[in-house]
């Protein structure tokens, strides 16, 4: 089965195209960095006319990658949650509509499933069950993973995400948008001996996480050490530190109570090299983590979560299914069964 995977949840456009035999024929990317660097953050009404200028070239530009015609597409699969509403709907409508048009099924895939699923795209894949660290700039998430689609939340953020705290940390240390990369960047040349800042939660049990306060304490300490050429890279330095460490005390603590021997690391702040690096030296425990381009918001997780949902016969009945907040525990489990009896996987559990 060839499937289409339009991804508009945030602020990039992807498209991409999976074969269910040759895997990954295409992957187009648009970023839209540049439309709300001056801003200083998404402007989630520019990210929805941008996806609407940008998503149909993709699909052509996709096509044109794997050398096939639209008549070749088998199914359509896009973003339907969790994200920015305007922005979801832009990749639902002209998903839909081109499933429509072609005569194909669509289904509405789950933002964080696609990011849970992706290093299933890489070689070797991650054998079930496994733990997954999502790390996304709307969540983090430690989630117990039987099955494709049979996710348990044993772990989560009371307050910001960890690749958020990385975004507003960059932001008073005077980093532009996007932050997380600008901020671990800046902390390679930090002096990891000067702060020590708090590990936070990780004197009590439990898996949940808490990052709201180390922004607060990389202001603090911005304001009252004395200004000099190094102080904001010292503590992005060790605001980077202290996030690192402290998911991987939770990966560790995760793996003890799961009994789980595999972890992968999803999301945006998968890409922090120092995180990998961690993960894979402390964690007693084989890591799996997608290339850098599939850590990042993208078409082909979706195009790959679509193409087992459509292949186990789900189908997404004609509605738009978008939605800006949708529980991953609510999702069903991927289990073959007739094409007639697939559900809208949007019509369950929802709030
Ligand atoms: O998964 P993603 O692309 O989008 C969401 O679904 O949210 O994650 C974006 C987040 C942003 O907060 C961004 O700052 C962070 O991932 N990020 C990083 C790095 N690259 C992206 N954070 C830390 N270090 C990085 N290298
Ligand atoms: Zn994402």
């Amino acid at each position: 089965m060839l499937v289409l995977g339009i991804e508009t949840s945030c602020d990039e456009t992807g498209v991409a195209l999976y074969d269910g035999r040759l895997g990954l024929v295409a992957n187009r990317l648009h970023s839209q960095v540049d439309l709300h660097a001056q801003y200083g953050g998404v402007v989630p009404e520019i990210a929805a006319r941008d996806h609407v200028r940008r998503v149909l070239p993709l699909v052509r530009d996709a096509l044109e990658e794997a050398g096939r015609r639209p008549s070749a597409v088998e199914g359509v699969a896009y973003t339907g949650g969790p994200g920015l509403i305007g922005a979801l709907l832009v990749g639902a409508a002209v998903g839909r509509a081109l499933a429509w048009g072609w005569g194909v099924p669509a289904v509405a895939v789950h933002h964080l499933e696609a990011h849970l699923l992706a290093p299933l795209l890489e070689e070797p894949a991650p054998e079930f069950p496994f733990l997954a660290l999502l790390v996304s700039g709307g969540h983090t998430q430690l989630v117990a993973v039987r099955a494709p689609g049979e996710y348990r939340i044993i772990g989560e953020s009371l307050d910001d995400a960890a690749g958020e705290a990385f975004d507003k940390t960059a932001k008073l240390l005077g980093l532009g948008y996007p932050g997380g990369p600008a901020l671990a960047a800046l902390a390679r040349d930090g002096d990891p001996g000067r702060f020590r800042f708090p590990r936070p939660m990780t004197d009590r049990p439990g898996l949940d996480f808490s990052f709201s306060g180390l922004k607060t304490h990389a202001l603090r300490t911005f304001r009252t050490e004395p200004p000099g050429p190094t102080l904001a890279a010292d503590i992005a330095r060790a605001f980077e530190e202290a996030v690192v460490d402290t998911l991987c005390i939770k990966c560790r603590r995760a793996l003890r109570e799961t009994r789980f021997d595999r972890v992968v690391v999803a999301g945006g702040v998968g890409a922090n090299r120092r995180l990998r690096e961690r993960l894979v030296r402390k964690l007693d425990a084989r890591v799996f983590y997608p290339r850098l381009e599939l850590c990042t918001d993208n078409g082909a997780m979706v195009a790959f979560a679509g193409f087992l949902r459509l292949e186990a016969g789900e189908r997404q009945p004609s509605a738009l299914g978008a939605r800006a907040r949708w529980p991953l525990d609510s999702l069903r489990r991927i289990c073959h069964r007739p094409p007639s009896a697939g559900a809208d996987p949007l019509a369950e559990g929802g709030r």
